[in-house]
């Protein structure tokens, strides 16, 4: 009786588990620390920017609820934000539509627009500054944007940069924390996203901090060349069908401790939602086969 009542009580603390699992994602939450890199190193881009009279242009690509541009508001002086025109691009309707509604918190910058933009929609991008992006900046997300667009939503970003000079800058946690885990999520560490930033011909300079999970951050240089879509494409297959066969083996590791004692269930399903989302990926990928690992 007592193995019964706990195997139904852990039940029903799994079936709440998998629920949250395959919610809708909110940001994560790193106590704070995660966003102080954000905003420092946004920051930090911005005052070495040399911004001509017209100032300087930032394009927060998804951008949610404008966290970064509230964090800016807080590190920056009025006058250093006075020269930033701000830009934030994002899928939901409802955080344009919020952003939108909050202008006028967002007074002190020096222009402060939002638009609703799918990264895989950026080359059709309505609010354009006539020289281009200063800076562009992809925060937390890259984990939730299925890869396969990312050829050219790094091509349609570097277009939109101020030539030779913008920036493209990209933050994002190596790993979720493991109370906040998303089946929409795909991890990418430091060598990863470098190996494919550079795949795709890109110069990328990066750092990895260690806070509560380890955050990679890097900066990338406006490419007078371009991406090189399809050398991106093939790095991201390899990286992938890596992925997918390390999480395979992973799982199963896991699997044989379910059959033999109390396991992991929440790993399993955690294993179980990113082999899902690195095999669809890959068939979006449209592979023909995938490589030997
Ligand atoms: C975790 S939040 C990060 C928000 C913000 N960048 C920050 O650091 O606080 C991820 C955001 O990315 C947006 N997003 C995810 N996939 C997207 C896509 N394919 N195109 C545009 N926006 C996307 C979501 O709507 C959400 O607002």
């Amino acid at each position: 009786m007592d193995s019964l009542d706990r195997l139904d009580r852990e039940n029903l603390a799994l079936g709440g588990f998998v629920k949250s699992y395959a919610s809708r994602p909110e940001a994560v939450r790193l106590d704070g620390s995660h966003t102080s890199i954000r905003e420092s190193a946004v920051a930090t881009l911005l005052s070495v920017i040399p911004g001509d009279r017209g100032g300087v242009h930032l394009m927060d690509v998804c951008c949610g609820e404008a966290a970064l541009a509230e964090g800016l508001m807080r590190s920056m002086d009025n006058t250093k934000i006075g020269q930033v025109h701000y830009l934030g691009v994002d899928q939901e309707r409802w955080y344009i539509n919020r952003n939108r509604s909050r202008r006028a918190s967002f007074a002190h910058f020096g222009g402060f627009e939002v638009e609703l933009c799918e990264v895989s929609g950026l080359s059709g991008l309505q609010h354009r500054p006539e020289g281009g992006f200063d800076l562009a900046v992809l925060c937390n997300t890259l984990h939730e944007i299925p890869p396969r667009f990312f050829p050219m939503m790094f091509d349609a970003l570097n277009s939109l940069l101020k030539v030779p000079s913008g920036l493209l800058y990209l933050i994002d946690m190596e790993t979720l924390p493991d109370d906040s885990p998303e089946s929409i999520a795909i991890m990418w560490n430091q060598e990863e996203v470098v190996g494919m930033l550079r795949a795709g011909g890109l110069t990328a300079a990066s750092t990895v901090h260690h806070k509560s999970v380890d955050v990679c951050s890097v900066v990338i240089e406006y490419s007078a060349s371009g991406v090189d879509q399809e050398g991106m494409k093939r790095k991201i297959v390899e990286i992938l069908s890596s992925k997918l066969h390390r999480v395979i083996e992973e799982r199963r590791g896991v699997e044989l401790d379910l059959e033999t004692r109390n396991g992991e269930y929440r790993k399993w399903v955690v294993l179980t939602g990113t082999i899902a989302r690195c095999a669809e990926e890959l068939d979006a990928l449209r592979l023909e086969r995938w490589p030997e690992v």
